[in-house]
């Protein structure tokens, strides 16, 4: 006999090896919803298992289609296509608890909504930017030009992201938070760090033509942490959103806002430091307060970066990059010669 912990309704039941999760749910009196009949059509059985994976079955062909369609994690399975493998213990939680669950799942099938994205805990790299006195800037500037300015300033800034393989997910203002990691946790840390050095040499080429129209330059400061953070999507089903949520990343944000205080443009924490360590020069180091934390955290301020690999070393190619393909190497060994005279004049 295997046993079953049933969440949300906290019910144990003992069932035969050879049912599968929906049928032991049924039997026991278990309200599991199941609005194809089991046919592995409407998904709407899906449970999320928290413990004894190991006691189920591999996924059928049918569940394999909908869980690829989907994007399931390897933790979410179709109630009524996972057999009981072994004998042991499970414990699993129904996705499906009421009408606006069902109807969100039916979306999801029929594809009139993108699959959501249960929450993960990640380690990643979250990296916070945001313009220094954006306010009295546009003050000075129409609305068309106000938002002009912010496309290209993001479309600079998200081309620079992509190329370290991160991401913007959430734009506040003039202001963003950036995941490096989600997908391939592969130096998370040092692609964020890259990439912030990358948005301040960016952000110089951008300054010229900004001036040129408006006599102002635009000025950044830039936060990055590494952390654990749940990520998952949020939002209208219709239309959801990736992010991530926690306590790393409130102090990658309050991470950037330091950068007012302490004068400086690009700070990181000791957890990015550590990480990237080989691949960062860093100037000062401060012991700082963070609001709303106890304690004293230390940050470092982001100076230079080795000559920059490009993206393609991190499996990044952007489309521009493909098209200069020829021009890279050149570009490369100007960055590294640039880069040691540099470090050459400075001693
Ligand atoms: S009951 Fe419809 S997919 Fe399982």
């Amino acid at each position: 006999m295997t046993q079953i912990f049933y969440l949300p309704d906290q019910q144990l039941i003992e069932t035969e090896d050879a049912n599968t999760l929906l049928t032991a749910a049924l039997e026991a009196g278990i309200p599991h919803t199941h609005v194809c009949g089991g046919n592995a059509r409407c998904s709407t059985c899906r449970v999320l298992i928290l413990d004894g994976h190991e006691f189920c079955a591999p996924r059928t062909p049918e569940e394999q289609i909908l869980a690829d369609q989907l994007g399931f994690e390897p933790c979410v399975r179709l109630a009524c296509q996972t057999m009981i493998a072994r004998e042991g213990k499970i414990t699993l939680r129904r996705l499906s608890l009421d009408a606006d669950d069902m109807a969100m799942f039916f979306d999801q099938v029929s594809k009139k909504a993108a699959p959501s994205l249960l929450g993960q805990e990640k380690h990643v790299a979250i990296l916070f930017a945001d313009i220094r006195g954006f306010t009295a800037f546009s003050e000075a500037l129409l609305p068309y030009d106000v938002i002009y300015v912010l496309n290209r300033y993001f479309q600079r800034m998200a081309e620079v992201i992509n190329r370290y393989g991160g991401t913007i997910n959430v734009y506040m203002g003039d202001g963003f938070m950036a995941l490096f990691g989600v997908e391939n946790p592969d130096r998370a840390a040092e692609r964020a760090i890259r990439a912030g050095m990358g948005m301040l040499a960016a952000l110089e080429e951008l300054n010229p033509s900004l001036e040129g129209l408006y006599q102002q330059r635009l000025r950044i400061g830039i936060g990055v942490h590494y952390g654990w953070t749940v990520i998952g999507t949020i939002g209208d089903p219709k239309n959801p959103k990736m992010t991530a949520i926690g306590d790393a990343v409130n102090l990658a944000s309050r991470i950037e806002a330091a950068n007012k205080s302490l004068g400086t443009t690009f700070l990181i924490s000791k957890e990015a430091y550590a990480e990237a360590k080989d691949h960062v020069l860093v100037g000062q180091s401060f012991q700082v307060k963070i609001p709303g934390k106890s304690g004293e955290y230390s940050l470092y301020e982001v100076k230079d970066v080795p000559p920059s690999k490009s993206g393609e070393e991190f499996g990044v190619v952007t489309k521009t990059q493909a098209k200069h393909h020829w021009f890279r190497p050149i570009q490369r060994l100007v960055r590294a010669l640039k880069y040691w005279l540099k470090r050459l004049v400075g001693k």
